[in-house]
């Protein structure tokens, strides 16, 4: 494996923006543990955002939590705010790579994008807004390729196991894979879960601006991508799977519009057979079911007028039943959540003519990690810079604006994220071989 790359004119290899955050916290305390351990033992690094008093108490956090009391000396503090775009500039010439977990990206990514791309730092962020990542594709697509900077969206549960694992079902698939359905189980220890509620506002304001990613797609002018062998329909709103013994309903996440934009990248640039993807989440029995459709329809109700938004976005408890909160999860929380992913794929053994049969062989995938949102999410960030640092050679050969699968498609980030507690394995495949 190479070492972490160095650069003589950028102090940092790594500027985690966004840090005093929720989340963000997490990303440092992800980035300090990896300092010391094998190829990223020599990373530089720095966190920003726009209080520095903040900043240094989460560095004092971290340090505390890892029993590391040399980081608040060791790692420097960058003050940079998104309504400042000279502090912006200033933070990404010192940067190989940001980090950038400060959110919703609707808000205010673009500025953070539009500075590195300005300032030769590549970016990565955790955004699950297709509509800002589409955007980015669409409006920065062009400039982010003419600087070489890589602009790598959605690296944290949203969607990275959803992207890569489509990736990893296809590598282990012995023969032509066609379509995949995945189903995502969350399950919770006694003290139960919840998210924190910057993703809760997110979700408001994507689902009341869904109008403007219908205009960006038609902008894209796609062609539709060719469908090898039957067409995957959707199910219905609600269904019983049998896989997981629980209800299931459609995962309203950024999967879909991720592993599609992958899959049209792959097709186009490498020629590689489309994979038709439909995303699913396990949510329960019955009464889970009832419960989810009474807030869903709170949630459609009120996220259309701006007075019924700002209901969500103040009552984030009362209307998502619990579900996010402005607290965020406990430790203890965190430490009884766990996530499935599992991929039902199908395709054709060699030889087999998709345009006369029916697929002939099945696979079943799966991966399995630690609390999606807060635990998960920083080791698939951070393991996702330390793949764009240390393997530049299998990311596309230019710069650009990039889904998770299409910038490491080639690299070992599987591997790396294996290492990290992720485990990606086949659970069962049938058919001709
Ligand atoms: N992909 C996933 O699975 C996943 C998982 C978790 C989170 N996320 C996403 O990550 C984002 C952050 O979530 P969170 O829960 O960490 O939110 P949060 O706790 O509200 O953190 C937001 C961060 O942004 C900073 N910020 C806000 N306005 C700023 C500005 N003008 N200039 C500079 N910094 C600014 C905040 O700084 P202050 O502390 O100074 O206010 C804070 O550090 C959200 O979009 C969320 O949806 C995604």
């Amino acid at each position: 494996m190479a070492t972490v790359a160095t650069s003589s004119r950028r102090p940092y290899h790594v500027v985690v923006f966004g840090a005093s955050g929720f989340t963000g916290q997490y990303v440092v305390e992800e980035v300090a543990k990896r300092l010391g351990e094998g190829p990223e033992r020599n990373l530089k690094w720095a966190i920003a955002g726009r209080s520095r008093g903040k900043l240094e108490k989460v560095l004092q956090r971290v340090a505390n939590n890892l029993d590391k009391p040399e980081l608040k000396c060791a790692v420097e503090v960058i003050v940079a705010d998104v309504g400042q775009p000279e502090s912006l500039a200033i933070m990404c010439k010192q940067a190989v790579v940001v980090l950038n977990c400060v959110g919703p990206y609707r808000f205010y990514g673009e500025p953070v994008v539009k500075a590195c791309i300005e300032n030769g730092a590549h970016y990565i962020d955790i955004c699950g807004e297709p509509q800002f990542l589409e955007g980015m594709e669409l409006f920065l697509g062009r400039k982010a390729q003419e600087s070489g900077v890589y602009v790598i969206g959605s690296c944290g549960f949203d969607s990275i196991p959803a992207d890569m694992g489509i990736l990893y079902t296809r590598q282990q698939f012995k023969g032509t894979l066609t379509a995949v359905e995945s189903i995502l189980t969350v399950t919770t220890g006694p003290e139960g879960g919840c998210g924190h509620d910057a993703t809760w506002k997110s979700a408001v304001f994507g689902f009341a601006d869904a109008a403007k990613l219908r205009f960006f797609r038609q902008q894209f002018n796609h062609k539709p991508l060719p469908v090898l062998g039957p067409r995957l329909s959707k199910r219905g709103s609600v269904f019983f799977c049998k896989g997981i013994g629980q209800y299931a309903v459609p995962f309203v996440g950024s999967d879909a519009s991720v592993v599609r934009r992958t899959q049209r990248y792959l097709y186009e640039e490498h020629q590689q057979t489309p994979v038709q993807y439909c995303a699913y989440a396990g949510v329960g029995g019955l009464c889970s079911v009832l419960r989810l459709l009474w807030s869903g329809f709170f949630f459609w109700l009120l996220a259309k007028c701006s007075m019924g938004r700002s209901l969500l976005i103040n009552f984030p408890e009362f209307f998502s039943r619990g579900m996010f909160t402005t607290a965020g999860p406990t430790q203890k929380q965190m430490e009884g959540t766990s996530f499935c992913m599992t991929f039902c794929g199908e395709g054709y053994s060699k030889g087999h003519d998709p345009s006369q049969s029916k697929p002939n062989m099945k696979i079943t995938t799966e991966i399995r990690g630690p609390e999606p949102g807060y635990v998960a999410t920083p080791i698939l960030m951070v393991q996702a810079a330390m793949t764009l640092l240390n393997e530049p050679h299998a990311l596309p050969d230019r710069g650009g604006v990039f889904t998770p699968g299409s910038a490491f498609a080639r690299t070992s980030l599987i591997q790396r994220l294996q290492q990290r507690g992720l485990q990606f394995t086949v659970r069962g495949q049938q058919g001709a071989s």
